[in-house]
């Protein structure tokens, strides 16, 4: 009950559509609280634990090396109402792709939900496009945080899509709070 008043709040808040098809619980499916306990040690990272989780699946063709959240060193990252958070995701592309394409989604009890992007297209967002394979990108979002949405902790999911196949996916545990 309560699950599916916060999913109705932020549906309204993050302009949802085709919520039907993204409500599939999915391998993904953790909450939070699991997701922070979960995080593994990349390889390719030396120091300080990561503060992401590796989602991306073997047959994925972008091999992701590391992830910046600005001002987070510790999930869960926050994320300040009215400001903008700056995000890059680091990887090596194992392939050529011609158009790159972000998707986010938000999620909460095993729920997905769309974050639309005002710009979805990765190669206006620091990745060259078309990749070339073993070489290193640098993928970058200003990713606004509206006053409206609430105040809350959730798992947010960034993909980054050749048209329609998955080439990375990450995942971050972030909390929406007041300035
Ligand atoms: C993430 O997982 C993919 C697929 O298993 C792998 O190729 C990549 O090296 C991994 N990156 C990190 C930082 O763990
Ligand atoms: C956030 O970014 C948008 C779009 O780039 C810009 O219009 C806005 O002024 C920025 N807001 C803050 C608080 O920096």
């Amino acid at each position: 009950m309560m699950a599916r008043i916060i999913f109705t709040f932020i549906c309204l808040v993050f302009v949802c559509h085709n919520v039907a098809e993204s409500r599939t619980v999915s391998m993904y499916d953790l909450k939070p609280a699991t997701l922070i306990k979960s995080i593994s040690k990349p390889a390719l990272l030396g120091g300080d634990s990561p503060i992401f989780r590796n989602c991306s699946k073997t047959s994925d063709g972008f091999q992701l090396t590391n992830v910046l959240v600005a001002g987070c060193s510790v999930p869960p990252c926050p994320l300040i109402k009215g400001t903008n958070t700056s995000i890059e995701i680091d990887f090596i592309a194992d392939k050529e792709v011609t158009a790159v394409t972000a998707k986010v989604y938000g999620q909460i009890d095993g729920i997905k939900v769309p974050f639309p992007l005002t710009n979805s297209d990765a190669c206006s967002c620091g990745v060259a496009c078309p990749t070339k394979a073993g070489n290193a990108y640098k993928y970058k979002y200003s990713l606004p945080i509206a006053s409206e949405y609430p105040s809350m902790t959730l798992a947010v999911f960034w993909y980054l899509y050749d048209a329609t196949v998955e080439e990375l996916c990450m995942d971050v545990a972030v909390t929406i709070k007041d300035a």
